[in-house]
C-alpha cells in the first residue's frame, strides 16, 4: 500500500500548485501548472525515468529500452484543472503511470515506454480542448494557435511563455509508426463501479460531443427608465435558451447537456443587460444524435432572438465524434485486472480524455478507477488508497504482459 499512499501524498501536493488560494485551479501555462510540473519531474527522476519538455509545453518522462529500435509505450494523463477542480482527474493517470514503473526496476523491456504528463486536456483557460495531446498527433493548427484567452493572449504567445515553441510543433507530433500505443488510468467521474462495488474497469468507448459559445446582443439600457415593453434585454433570453437546453437534456434519453458559463455584460445591478455569452457542452453515445440536437438548439436560439427583437451569434469550439478503444490493448488491461484478482468489467466514458485525439495516431486503451460518489470536477473527488493499489498493479501488469 505504501506506493498507493505516497501516490496520495503526492496528489495533496500537487493540490496545492493552484492559481486560486482556496481552490484548485490549474490552467494551461500558469505558473500552478509550472510548479506543478517541476514536482512530477522530480518525481519522474527519482522513478530514473528521463524528462523532457516538448514544443507543446507536456511533460515527458522516458524508460528507455536499450533495444534499438524500439516502439514505445505511452502512458500518462493531464496535469491541467478544471475551476475548483477535484485533486485526482488527471494527475492519478500521471502518478499511477510513473509508480507502475518502478517494479521494473533494471528489468529489461523489449520495448520504451514514455510518460506523458498533459498540459491542457481541459481545455479552463481556451475552451479548445485537449491542446497536449493535439501536439502529439500533429493536430494543433494555425486556427487553435491563434485562439485567444480572455485576456486577449493568444495559444501560440501562452505556449512560447510557457517554455513552449509553437513555431516548431512537428518536433512535438509522434510518428504512429513507432508506437505500441497508449493506455491511460483515470477516475470513472460516475458512480458505475462503486455502485458494482468494483476497484476498477475497462473503457471499451469515448462518447462524442460538440461546444460551442452562444452571445444574445440586445441593447444595454438604464434599468430604472426603460419601460419593459421597450426592452432588449439579452438576459431573459439567455434564460429562455437555458431552460430549453434542460428541456432537450431531459427529453432525449442518453443526451448530456450543459451551460457551464454564463457572462452578462455590462453587469451592473442599474444596467439592462446588452450581451450574454453562455457556453453549450453536448455528448450523445451516437454522434447523429448530438449533432441533430445542437441543430435544433440552434434553431430555438435564433427563433428567441427573433421574438425579442435581438440579435443572436453561435460560434463552434470543438466537435469531436465518439471513439473507440482499441479492443487488442484494452484485452490485456481486461486480462491484467483478471490477474489481479478482478473481474473487468466494461464502461463507457461521458467524459472526455486525451485518449480521444490520441486515437487518430495509435492504439487506446483505458483503466477507469471507482471514485467516491461518482463525484468529480468538484473538490469532494475521492478515491481509495487500496484502488489506487489495485491501479498500480494492473498497470504493472499490463506492461509486463505486453512484453510478452
Ligand atoms: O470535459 C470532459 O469530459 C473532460 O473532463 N475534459
Ligand atoms: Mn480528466
Ligand atoms: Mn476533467
Amino acid at each position: 500500500m505504501d506506493a498507493a499512499n505516497r501516490l496520495m501524498r503526492r496528489c495533496d501536493e500537487l493540490n496545492k500548485c493552484s492559481e486560486e488560494p482556496d481552490c484548485l485551479t490549474r490552467r494551461y501555462g500558469s505558473d500552478a501548472l509550472r510548479q506543478a510540473m517541476r514536482l512530477v519531474a522530480g518525481w519522474m527522476a527519482d522513478a530514473g525515468l528521463e524528462t523532457r519538455r516538448d514544443a507543446a509545453g507536456n511533460l515527458i518522462g522516458r524508460r528507455s529500452s536499450g533495444v534499438a529500435p524500439a516502439k514505445i509505450l505511452l502512458l500518462g494523463s493531464h496535469l491541467d484543472s478544471v475551476r475548483d477542480g477535484g485533486k485526482y482527474d488527471g494527475p492519478l493517470g500521471v502518478l499511477t503511470a510513473i509508480a507502475a514503473l518502478e517494479p521494473f526496476q533494471d528489468a529489461r523491456l523489449p520495448f520504451d515506454v514514455e510518460v506523458y504528463a498533459f498540459a491542457d486536456e481541459e481545455g479552463l483557460r481556451f475552451h479548445t480542448a485537449y491542446l497536449g495531446s493535439r501536439a502529439v498527433t500533429g493536430d494543433l493548427d494555425a486556427a487553435t494557435l491563434a485562439v485567444r484567452d480572455a485576456d486577449g493572449v493568444t495559444v501560440a504567445a501562452a505556449m512560447r511563455a510557457f517554455g513552449g515553441d509553437p513555431d516548431n510543433l512537428d518536433s512535438a507530433a509522434r510518428d504512429p509508426a513507432t508506437l505500441l500505443g497508449y493506455i491511460e488510468a483515470h477516475i470513472e467521474q460516475g458512480p458505475v463501479l462503486e455502485r458494482r462495488n468494483l476497484p476498477v474497469g475497462v473503457v471499451t468507448e469515448i462518447i462524442g460531443q460538440i461546444k460551442q459559445t452562444i452571445v444574445f446582443t440586445g441593447v444595454a439600457g438604464h434599468g430604472g427608465t426603460v419601460p419593459m415593453a421597450m426592452r432588449a434585454d439579452a438576459l431573459p433570453a439567455a434564460a429562455e435558451y437555458v431552460l430549453a437546453v434542460e428541456k432537450i437534456g431531459r427529453a432525449s434519453p442518453g443526451l448530456v447537456a450543459t451551460v457551464g458559463k454564463m457572462s452578462v455584460a455590462p453587469g451592473a445591478a442599474n444596467v439592462i443587460p446588452g450581451r450574454v455569452e453562455l457556453s453549450l457542452d453536448l455528448r450523445h453515445a451516437d454522434d447523429a444524435v448530438w449533432r441533430a440536437k445542437a441543430r435544433e438548439l440552434e434553431a430555438i436560439a435564433r427563433d428567441i432572438a427573433l421574438e425579442r427583437g435581438l440579435t443572436m451569434e453561435i460560434s463552434p469550439i470543438m466537435a469531436t465524434p465518439g471513439i473507440t478503444c482499441d479492443p487488442t490493448l484494452t484485452a490485456v488491461l481486461e486480462s491484467a485486472i483478471r490477474t489481479a484478482g478482478v473481474e473487468p468489467l466494461r464502461l463507457v466514458s461521458g467524459a472526455g480524455h486525451d485518449a480521444v485525439p490520441l486515437s487518430k495516431r495509435m492504439p487506446v486503451a483505458m483503466l477507469f478507477v471507482r471514485c467516491q460518489d461518482g463525484v468529480s470536477h468538484n473538490p469532494a473527488e475521492s478515491v481509495d488508497p487500496a484502488d489506487v493499489t489495485v491501479v498500480i498493479t494492473v498497470l504493472t501488469k499490463t506492461i509486463w504482459e505486453l512484453a510478452g
